[in-house]
């Protein structure tokens, strides 16, 4: 049990909130396969403020992944406010404020990972998205915006000060993008200096890690990102290393069937040409830890709907059955 507020998640893993990636199928799926909480992609405030229809699409949300973190940007903090009454009215259980995102379309707009430099607007942002906001409301920053001094700290302080109930840490700088290492040491930093509860994130590719981020830093939540795309069984595998003292892969009939859910969940909310553009990545990621998964990316390439996905897999994980059958290769 692990409470964000006076919201009780089953657990204290959380699926990041990835642009692109974590729309509603992904999070049925890695909250069926044991996440704690799920987190929207990051949604404009402006965006929703001014009634933009495509902006609006992101908020759509099904019971079954609830309670559902809704993650907004932007610098004004009217429109973060107004966005978050949106988002909590669309069914947004929890809101959380992007200050991380390193994207120079975002940072120009003094927005995302820019706010870091601008302790002032992170407070008139978080003190007015408080005020109007009855659900949790949680922070996700970086260490800060350039290599240097790390600001996570103060703005950890500050966020609390102003009324947040939980704060993810990615400690990588703005800068750095995803190259070179998240610095789990600033998590602890920060751990030791806020009351509110902790959520650890950067570079948990592996159940082992997310075991050890906890004790290392202190922290009381982790957040995992990459390592769950191609992967969503990790939150359960995470849960049995604990409960069981094992992390099993999934069967290969298991990982052919999630690919199959993925793509019919996809065709409901997207149609089938946009189901099948979005599933060729996923299809590489789903693959790329297994043998030979180089040689059917062309086929991948080629899908355009359910029958060159369907033909495209089969051969795919026939081929892995033959070498499993006869070299017992694979799980
Ligand atoms: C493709 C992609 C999209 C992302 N989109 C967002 C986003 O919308 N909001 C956000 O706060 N972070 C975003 N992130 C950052 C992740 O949430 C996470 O902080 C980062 O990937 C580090 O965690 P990981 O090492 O587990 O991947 C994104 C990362 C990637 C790779």
């Amino acid at each position: 049990m692990f409470c964000i507020g006076n919201v009780r998640l089953e657990n204290n893993l959380i699926m990041a909130p990835m642009a692109g990636i974590t729309n509603l199928p992904f999070r049925m799926i890695v909250k069926r396969l044991g996440a704690g909480l799920v987190t929207s992609e990051m949604i404009s405030a402006m965006g929703l403020a001014i009634g933009d229809k495509k902006t609006r699409d992101y908020l759509m949300s099904d019971p079954a992944e609830r309670p559902l973190a809704v993650q907004i940007f932007g610098a004004k903090p009217e429109a973060m406010a107004l966005a978050a009454e949106i988002a909590v009215e669309n069914g947004a259980g929890i809101i959380d404020i992007n200050m991380g995102c390193p994207a120079k379309k975002v940072i120009k707009t003094g927005a995302g990972g820019a706010l870091l430099r601008d302790p002032k607007k992170v407070r008139e942002i978080v003190t007015a998205v408080r005020k109007v906001c009855h659900v949790p409301l949680t922070v996700k920053i970086r260490s800060g915006l350039s290599a240097g001094p790390t600001v996570a700290e103060e703005i950890g302080l500050m966020v609390e000060d102003c009324g947040a109930d939980a704060l993810t840490v990615h400690p990588r700088f703005v800068t750095q993008g995803f190259s070179g290492h998240a610095d789990w040491a600033v998590i602890s930093r920060v751990k030791e200096r806020i009351k509110i509860p902790v959520i650890g994130n950067g570079d948990i590719v592996s159940p082992v890690l997310a075991q050890k981020i906890l004790t290392q830093t202190g922290c009381d939540g982790v957040m995992i990102g990459r390592a769950a795309v191609g992967n969503p069984w990790i939150f359960q595998q995470i849960l049995s290393l604990e409960n069981n003292g094992n992390a099993a892969e999934p069967l290969l009939s298991e990982r052919k069937g999630l690919i199959l859910e993925h793509f019919a969940l996809l065709s409901r909310i997207k149609g089938e040409i946009r189901a099948a553009k979005n599933m060729r990545g996923m299809l590489i990621s789903y693959t790329k830890c297994l043998p030979g998964s180089r040689c059917f990316r062309s086929k991948f390439a080629n899908i355009s709907g359910l029958d060159t996905l369907a033909a495209a897999i089969d051969s795919y994980f026939s081929f892995l059955q033959d070498g499993l059958n006869s070299e017992n290769l694979l799980p």
